[in-house]
């Protein structure tokens, strides 16, 4: 058995920062503790905030076919530098991960990634013995809109199948393909995973919804509106488009007002070249999410408990991910320590990621990445990577559990909508999620 000292780090513990020792036994948090505890190895963190690594439910790592964009060892070391620590990939791949087989492959090309990794299997709607028997999955991925190759499925009775024969499901719909599954899934009583809202009437759409699915936002739609664009008509392109500041604005409102679940990169990468030349959807993510809320926290746009919830501990409980998503004792531990006080610019020639462009490019953000553990291996620190491979990530099966809480969810941000259409009316600003003082 190894231990490790994490000595002084700045925790946040019942909503105060706190300064305290965190001590590893292998890939565990073993103690939290006041106290220095005697330890193999000692790394000093001096009073670098500590938080649990991010889990980023929405990444697209391009392996098998697409490897010039990305692979599993770039986007993972691209993911490490950023303070992810565990990534779930899409579908979307050439081929697509349709059948038991194809993910099977896909695991074994994973297993170059030094981030924990999962998978959301895919579907063009034919597939459903496929997916009645693929194991530990993280959901079905549906596309019900068009995108990055040819994963769409826009037969609603098709979709039904899917939704009645799949554990869990993530859906890529957009305006009116998310009404009419909203609708669908109510009538199914099914609640499904909806990535990357992005518009103020998709939230609107949500909050009337009988049956409400769990919320992803994205960076870029919350740092990002309709202007870079404007601006810059081939490499601004992604799906969902990019949206007015109205729509940005609700977003943020939906964080405040418990509407939104996860924050998921939907780390899309293609070479620079390729976005330039042909038409290509999607922005790198994995290296500027963490550092963008940081910088966001500190301006006073989100507390540290929200960037938390919506970064780790949400994403661990919707897709049930085994032992992942806190810092306590008896968690494994995946971590990632913040320099607040570093301030740099975004610059995608340094990226680890193999797009090395940014639609951030050129923004100083104050709050990045110092250290990165994953597994209780140090993957990153000061700017280098050290490649020491993770593990893929467990599901736990889907049972009564998520559903119960998905209740209890739901009673809570029903109550918390309510309460904003209340103090709408009184034409009182909402209250917001009291900040932690930092
Ligand atoms: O912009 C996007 N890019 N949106 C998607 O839905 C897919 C993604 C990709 O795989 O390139
Ligand atoms: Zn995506």
């Amino acid at each position: 058995m190894k231990s490790t000292l994490l000595k002084n780090c700045r925790i946040l513990q019942e909503g105060k920062l706190v300064r305290r020792h965190i001590y590893l036994e292998d890939s565990k948090i073993a103690y939290i503790s006041e106290e220095i505890i005697a330890a193999d190895e000692v790394i000093d963190l001096k009073e670098l905030l500590v938080i649990p690594g991010m889990i980023d439910c929405h990444v697209h790592f391009r392996e098998p076919g697409l490897t010039q964009k990305e692979d599993f060892l770039s986007g993972s070391m691209a993911a490490a530098s950023g303070g992810v620590t565990s990534i779930i990939d899409m579908p979307n791949t050439l081929p697509p991960t349709t059948t038991v087989q194809l993910l099977d492959e896909k695991r074994k090309l994973a297993e170059k990634s030094i981030v924990n990794y999962g998978f959301h299997f895919g579907t063009d709607g034919d597939n459903l013995e496929e997916i009645k028997s693929a194991k530990n999955i993280a959901s079905v991925k549906i596309y019900l809109n068009a995108t990055t190759g040819n994963l769409c499925v826009t037969d609603f009775g098709k979709v039904e199948r899917i939704m009645q024969a799949a554990p869990f499901c993530a859906l890529h719909a957009e305006e009116q393909s998310l009404q009419e599954a909203i609708s669908m899934a109510s009538r199914l009583n099914k609640r499904f995973y909806a990535a990357h809202i992005s518009s103020a009437a998709e939230i609107q759409m949500i909050k009337k919804a009988k049956k409400r699915p769990f919320v992803e936002v994205t960076p870029h739609h919350l740092f990002l509106d309709e202007s870079y664009l404007q601006g810059n008509p081939m490499l601004g392109k992604v799906k969902p488009l990019l949206k007015a500041k109205k729509d940005q604005e609700a977003l943020w409102q939906a964080i405040k007002n418990g509407i939104v679940d996860t924050i998921g990169t939907d780390h899309a990468p293609h070479l620079a070249e390729e976005k330039l030349s042909q038409e290509s959807f999607g922005f790198p993510g994995v290296e500027t999410a963490l550092p963008l809320l940081m910088d966001a926290m500190q301006r006073d746009l989100i507390t540290l408990e929200k960037a938390i919830e919506l970064t780790s501990a949400n994403p661990a409980r919707i897709f049930q991910i085994s032992n992942k998503g806190k810092l306590a004792e008896g968690y494994d531990a995946d971590l990632v320590a913040i320099d607040l006080e570093m301030e740099k610019e975004v610059k995608a020639s340094g990226f680890f990621s193999k797009s090395r462009w940014s639609p951030f490019e050129g923004k100083l953000l104050k709050g990045w990445p110092v250290y990165t553990f994953v597994n209780g291996n140090l993957v990153f620190s000061h700017g280098k990577i050290h490649d020491i491979k993770a593990k893929e990530l467990l599901f736990e099966p889907r049972q009564k559990k998520i559903a119960q809480e998905g209740a209890a969810q739901e009673a809570a941000s029903q109550e918390a909508a309510s309460q904003e259409a209340a103090s709408q009316e009184n034409g009182k600003p909402v209250e917001q999620d009291k900040g932690v003082a930092l």
